[in-house]
């Protein structure tokens, strides 16, 4: 083998998406229907990410998910009598659409017995991802995906090793809902080195307006820390405390600037926002939905 390949990081193949959580910011709907699967357009939330991570290569997957959220899981498998039933009728488009989530990836959960956070949502997928990097993509942060950003977390990673994540330069007035980067420049215009790392600071505090989003390539080493990291804001386990604990440990941490278009769709408000660009984009739906929004756009006072 030659050397140079010998000393290069081992490929990451394994994706974790922490779908645990409670969905507060969406109650009532989500008491019975888990966000991640909320429609954007026709597709769940999740399936785009899913799709996501399978487009960068990445298609073992666990789902860390919690009782009460089993649809989730029933999604990405096969569905016989529906299948069936299409195939009788010869509606073979919407025969595929149906089996599609279940070709995307090799799917495997794990499960969080309490919404601890998602530093201990991370946690629980050590057994299935041992000391391999991995990727993290939050369930229900759908990233356009015109502009896709694992490629370049990837190749952060492999190069440097250590912790790459996503940043997103956020209006000051919202920092406290975010992890905030500390920051000096790489030579490349789309990637920084991270100094330091504050959860949820107030804005008179932020070290800069540039915040952690949802997508992280992570070293194996990262489940020994989550181990040793104490509650920290709002009472969970955060992933950002212990991010910044190897940081201080001398682990090389890199950032990946975002520009493009993402949604929290967790958020009421991201949520429309998703549906409607979204449905613009389609090419089957958009035509028509795009007439109708701008004759609705000029009815508005
Ligand atoms: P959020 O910060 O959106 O938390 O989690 P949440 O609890 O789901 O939502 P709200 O704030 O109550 O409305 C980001 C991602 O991390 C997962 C969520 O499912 C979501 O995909 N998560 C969060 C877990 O898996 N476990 C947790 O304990 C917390």
């Amino acid at each position: 083998m030659p050397a140079e390949t010998q000393n290069r990081a081992p490929r990451t193949v394994k994706a974790v998406i922490p779908a645990a959580g409670l969905g507060t910011r969406f109650l009532p709907a989500t008491k019975a229907v888990p966000k991640e699967l909320l429609p954007i357009v026709d597709r769940p939330v999740l399936q785009y990410i899913v799709e996501e991570a399978a487009a960068a290569g990445l298609t073992d997957v666990l789902l860390v998910t919690r009782r009460g959220k089993y649809a989730m899981v029933d999604y990405f498998d096969r569905a016989p009598e529906l299948e069936a039933a299409l195939s009788a009728k010869g509606d073979e488009e919407r025969l595929a659409a149906v089996r599609r989530p279940s070709e995307l990836a090799d799917i495997s959960t794990s499960r969080q017995s309490v919404a601890r956070g998602l530093g201990h949502a991370v946690l629980c997928a050590s057994a299935h991802v041992g000391l391999e990097a991995f990727a993290v993509m939050l369930g229900d942060d759908l990233i356009d995906a015109s502009t896709p950003v694992l490629p370049t977390m990837l190749e952060i990673q492999a190069e440097h090793g250590g912790i790459v994540v996503l940043l997103a330069d956020v209006p000051k007035e919202v920092v406290n809902r975010y992890g905030i980067a500390s920051v000096e420049s790489t030579g490349r215009a789309d990637v920084v080195r991270i100094t330091g790392l504050v959860e949820k600071p107030e804005p008179s505090e932020a070290p800069s307006t540039l915040a952690v989003i949802g997508r992280y390539v992570l070293p194996g080493e990262i489940f020994a820390v989550l181990r040793d990291t104490r509650p920290g804001a709002g009472g969970e386990v955060q992933l950002t405390d212990a991010m910044a604990a190897m940081l201080d440990a001398g682990t090389p941490v890199h950032g990946v600037v975002f520009g493009g278009r993402r949604y929290d769709t967790g958020d009421r408000g991201d949520y429309l926002k998703a549906v409607v660009e979204m449905a613009c984009d389609r090419e089957d739906l958009g035509p028509a939905f795009r007439d109708w929004l701008k004759d609705f756009v000029r009815t508005l006072p």
